[in-house]
């Protein structure tokens, strides 16, 4: 995921910065650069690769010492990685320069009217169209053509920006990306993560939605989107450098989990037209009767990837009417799978690096079949292998247990069923139109959930010493219940089963008894009064029932007091929200436990062997 950092000080600011951004590598990215503003010039360094790599272009040939710019390294979205495409972004006659990170939603309907005003575009980039529109709004004050430019943009962000006639300030400003202020002695920072600047300053502010700065050597004043001036108190950090990397979480695992809202966001962002009910998944590379005329799909991919193909499997046939098959990729490739050029393969993989996975894709194109990926790691091998590709932008997951990344899967997969089922003319763009208004808000809805982690560690605290757990979900949801349970055996080594409510009596119902927690996934759906007479069959054996709920299901509690109420949401959308209260469970229970969360015994975050 993409970083900024910007400095003003005494010390020369490329170095800083460049010291920075490598505390930032752990994100993940593929190009970075430096601006800086000297002598009412700027200069700009940057270019594709890793930071070591480029560390004689942005250190040694930079060719100024100045002691004001902003720096960033990228992890890319909108275009390829590469020089071009790298940040700092300049307006048409380089007098200023702006990092962002974040998606701009209304770049193309924006980048069409700066055109014809007569700007000039050098890169692919959503960003690049705010270095224009600053430009555009600039009659001598940098902070007030920031806050205008912005108020013409949609989507999130966190930028900073430098101009050529004031090489005295940084502006900055955030919309959903987070970005902080560091405060210093005679100099001072801007940057997306604490990670960046804490060997220089531990004295931060973090900049509230819809704020912006204006960053001095001497100091900082903050105000509204709206140019209202506001107070903001400094906070101490006092995380060790290992710790910042968790931004203050106490694993990766509960910091991705937490990240997810914004990983939504950068799922769906640019990808989305309300207005038009169209969705547009640019480097998707398949056209033509290779995807839309497929008659049937099937989808490959192992362990959680696998889990959320289950759920693609009951978007696409829904929502685009092609019968879709999922396979494990470690069955597919050796069971002589009947696809041919008639066949679509939806080959799924955080890592991209996954052998039987990509044993899978080799398979399918030599029976004919045209292979889609959808992938998380740039430049995987899978990503190489593909006939066409949707990245999830998840950035990079290192808690071994698969979080974020199911969910940006399940999102992609979403983004995927609409966009077909809107060509196929199965869905009217009224329908599309409400989902991605619904799918806009889910961020939010995630976050009432996260908000109930103390509740979720409560119940962890109860079942902790559990020796097994069923988990029962129908529909959409039992993938989900898949999921729940490979997460809660994963890493805390407890034995959990998932099945289907309406299977259960066909043989687990034998397991309930008084000792046995059940997880049920109970949210409103079409399949919701089935599920409760299932759960029934449940408290009838005096099973121990832990609900996810929509919230103010009032008849969940005749069945049992241990409820996690979730936001309503529509049901192809539910197994997006479901999800996380079953993925805090799983980490409240290893974490109770003492266990190893970030690395469980036995499992690799990437399996490149058979
Ligand atoms: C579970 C988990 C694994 C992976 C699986 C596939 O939490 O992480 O089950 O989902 O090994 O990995 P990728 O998605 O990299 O192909």
């Amino acid at each position: 995921m993409c970083g900024i950092i910007g400095y003003i000080g005494q010390k020369p600011a490329n170095e800083v910065i460049f010291d920075g951004l490598t505390r930032l590598e752990y994100r993940g990215y593929d190009s970075a650069g430096i601006s800086v503003v000297d002598e009412n010039k700027i200069h700009v360094c940057k270019d594709i690769g890793k930071l070591r790599n480029i560390r004689g272009l942005l250190l040694n040939d930079f060719g100024s010492k100045s002691p004001i710019g902003i720096g960033h390294t990228r992890w890319a979205t909108h275009g390829r990685p590469s020089a071009f495409n790298a940040h700092p972004h300049s307006d048409c006659d380089n007098t200023l320069m702006v990092a962002h990170n974040g998606i701009i939603e209304n770049f193309m309907s924006l980048k069409k009217k700066l055109r014809s005003e007569g700007h000039k575009f050098v890169s692919e980039t959503d960003s690049e169209v705010l270095a224009h529109l600053i430009e555009s709004h600039y009659r001598g004050d940098l902070g007030n053509a920031v806050i205008n430019a912005l108020k013409e943009v949609k989507g999130a962000y966190a930028i900073a920006v430098i101009h050529r006639e004031h090489p005295d300030k940084i502006i900055c400003a955030r919309k959903e990306s987070p970005l902080i202020v560091g405060i210093g002695e005679g100099e001072n920072f801007v940057a997306s993560d604490v990670t960046a600047i804490l060997s220089y300053t531990r004295k931060v502010v973090y900049l509230d939605n819809l704020e912006a700065a204006e960053v001095t050597r001497e100091g900082i004043e903050f105000f509204t989107l709206e140019g209202e001036a506001v107070k903001k108190t400094p906070t101490q950090v006092d995380w060790n450098p290992v710790a910042a990397e968790k931004g203050g979480y106490s694993h990766f695992m509960l910091k991705e989990i937490y990240e997810q809202p914004q990983v939504i966001r950068n799922t769906i962002g640019g990808r989305t037209s309300e207005e038009e009910g169209k969705i547009y998944l640019d480097e998707l590379g398949l056209t033509g009767p290779e995807i839309y005329k497929a008659q049937r799909i099937v989808v490959v991919a192992c362990g959680t990837a696998y889990y959320a193909g289950c759920v693609g499997k009951y978007l696409i046939e829904k929502l685009v009417k092609v019968p879709v098959e999922c396979d494990l990729a470690s069955e597919f490739r050796y069971r002589e799978p009947l696809v041919d050029q008639n066949s679509l393969v939806i080959a799924i993989s955080q890592s991209g690096e996954t052998a039987d996975t990509l044993a899978a894709v080799r398979e399918a194109k030599i029976r004919g079949a045209k292979v889609l990926g959808i992938v998380n790691a740039k430049e995987s091998s899978l990503t190489r292998e593909v006939d066409g590709l949707v990245y999830i932008h998840a950035g990079p997951e290192i808690g071994v247990a698969s979080t974020k990344a199911y969910i940006a899967m399940v999102t992609a997969l979403t983004l995927l069923a609409l966009m077909l089922g809107k060509i196929r003319s199965v869905l009217s763009p009224e329908y599309v139109q409400e989902t991605i208004r619904e799918l806009k808000v889910i961020p939010q809805q995630i976050e009432r959930v996260l908000d109930k982690h103390e509740q979720i560690k409560e119940f962890a605290s109860h079942f902790m010493d559990s020796r097994s757990f069923l988990f029962l979900g129908r529909g959409i949801n039992y993938p989900s219940a898949l999921e729940g349970a490979l997460k809660l055996k994963e890493i805390s080594y407890i034995h959990a089963e998932a099945y289907a409510a309406g299977e259960m009596k066909h043989g687990p119902i034998a397991l309930i008894d008084h000792e046995l927690p059940v997880m049920a996934l109970a949210t409103e759906s079409n399949v919701y009064d089935k599920t409760i007479s299932n759960l029934k069959e449940v408290q009838a054996r005096s099973g121990k029932i832990i609900a996810i709920a929509t919230e103010g299901d009032k008849a969940i509690y005749q069945l049992t007091q241990d409820v996690i109420e979730v936001p309503k949401v529509s049901e192809i959308l539910s197994p997006i929200i479901n999800v996380v209260p079953l993925q805090l469970f799983a980490y409240y229970v290893a974490d109770l436990r003492g266990l190893d969360v970030d690395q469980p015994r036995n499992l690799a975050k990437s399996v490149t062997v058979e």
